[in-house]
């Protein structure tokens, strides 16, 4: 059994996404026993929110379903998962700063895993328009 948690900001536009698009890859390869999926953000300012409708619209329309409720990152969350996924430099900065030594090198970007190496960072799309959303799903998929 493994875990993973996808981390943005908000925790309602691109770590729901990646938890929808990588739920869906996990499920189709039959592994939903073997890992385990989450997704937080590293504020708590939408707790207790549904993914933003323009984020569940994008993703709803390439056959991902969004069903996250917003929650900020918990220390214990870097002792509870194997891999911790952020979106942004942004993010990752400030999940190391919450982590103890020891689970450091669970901390990853999620551009880290693209076939796209000038592209560093998931861009937050919540201030911008449809073509962000794409974009996110793009990176996401990609990754
Ligand atoms: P996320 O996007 O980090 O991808 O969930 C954002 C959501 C909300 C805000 C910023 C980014 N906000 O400022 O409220």
């Amino acid at each position: 059994m493994k875990k993973v948690l996808f981390v943005c900001l908000g925790n309602i536009c691109r770590s729901p996404a990646a938890e929808g698009v990588f739920t869906k890859l996990v499920n189709d390869h039959g592994l939903e026993k073997q890992i385990i999926i989450d997704s937080c953000g590293t504020q708590d300012h939408h707790q207790g929110e549904n993914a933003d409708p323009r984020m569940i619209n994008h993703a709803q329309r390439r056959g991902y379903d969004l069903t996250s409720i917003a929650r900020g990152i918990k220390p214990s969350d870097l002792d509870e998962f194997d891999w911790i996924i952020t979106m942004d430099n942004s993010n990752y900065e400030n999940v190391l700063k919450i982590s103890s030594p020891k689970n450091q090198h669970k901390i990853k970007k999620m551009m880290d895993f693209s076939t796209d190496s000038q592209t560093k960072e998931v861009p937050d799309p919540y201030y911008g328009g449809p073509k962000g959303f794409e974009h996110v799903l793009d990176l996401l998929e990609d990754s």
